[in-house]
């Protein structure tokens, strides 16, 4: 019995870490196109990365939720993969192994001129911009920004474990961004049970076999008795 969990912002709010989207979203505060494309990046650097600076901040401060280590416990005991939306590494400081990062992750970097990709977890760092520590050359964070593709291998894994999912659990994502938010519809096409959890509806509510409107510990601790 497989179990795959698509995660998106919501499972980080729950550590403090501010979600895209609604009421109090970054989105709502900061332009994505001068933030989170790589035309931004090309015009203003420095602009991009204290914006980054500041998320690494946060997050470096920010415990795992309830959510994150419920997943991670889970994973012990049960056939689960976790695929996320989010680059903030808390499933992993959780302890989940089987984690899929569609998005990358805000604690590497990727060197423009020679390549070079590592984990950099300075905070705060010391150079804005930074620079390679094998060339010299301008870094930006590893991580998928509007307009650009996902990552080849995760991408693929991510439409294989979607399809031979048994269960599908749809954790805190608002769903409007592709092609992340067609996998739980690739999971019930392949006759998995599809479950969300979250306070709000999303385009995917009206697909789920069972819809929690509540946070994502609440939600996952309900379901967990459940499966
Ligand atoms: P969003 O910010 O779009 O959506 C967050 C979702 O979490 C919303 O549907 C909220 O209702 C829900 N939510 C809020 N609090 C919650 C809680 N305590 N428990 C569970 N759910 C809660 O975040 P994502 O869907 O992850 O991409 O956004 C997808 C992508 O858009 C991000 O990865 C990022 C962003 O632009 C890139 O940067 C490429």
């Amino acid at each position: 019995m497989r179990i795959v969990v698509l995660t998106g912002a919501g499972i980080s709010a729950e550590s403090g870490v501010p979600t895209f989207r609604g009421k109090e979203g970054l989105w709502k505060k900061y332009d994505p196109r001068e933030l989170a494309t790589p035309e931004a990046f090309r015009r203003d650097p420095k602009t991009v990365w204290e914006w980054y600076n500041w998320r690494r901040e946060i997050i470096a401060k920010a415990e795992p939720s309830e959510a994150h280590r419920l997943l991670a416990e889970l994973e012990r005991r049960r056939d689960l993969w976790v695929i996320t939306q989010n680059v903030d590494g808390l499933h992993q400081r959780a302890g989940s192994e089987r984690v899929i990062e569609l998005h990358g992750n805000i604690w590497k970097v990727r060197c423009i001129s020679c390549g070079a990709r590592y984990y950099d977890r300075t905070v705060p760092l010391r150079e804005i911009p930074p620079r390679c520590r094998e060339c010299g050359g301008l870094l930006r964070p590893d991580v998928v920004w509007f307009g650009e593709t996902l990552p080849k291998d995760a991408l693929e894994r991510a439409y294989q474990l979607s399809s031979e999912a048994d269960i599908f659990l749809v954790i805190g994502t608002s769903a409007q961004v592709y092609p992340a938010a067609e996998l739980p519809l690739v999971a019930k096409g392949r006759g998995a049970r599809l479950i969300e959890i979250n306070p709000e509806e999303t385009p995917i509510t009206p697909y789920a076999d069972l819809s929690i409107r509540k946070g994502a510990s609440e939600g996952l601790r309900k379901v967990i008795e459940e499966i």
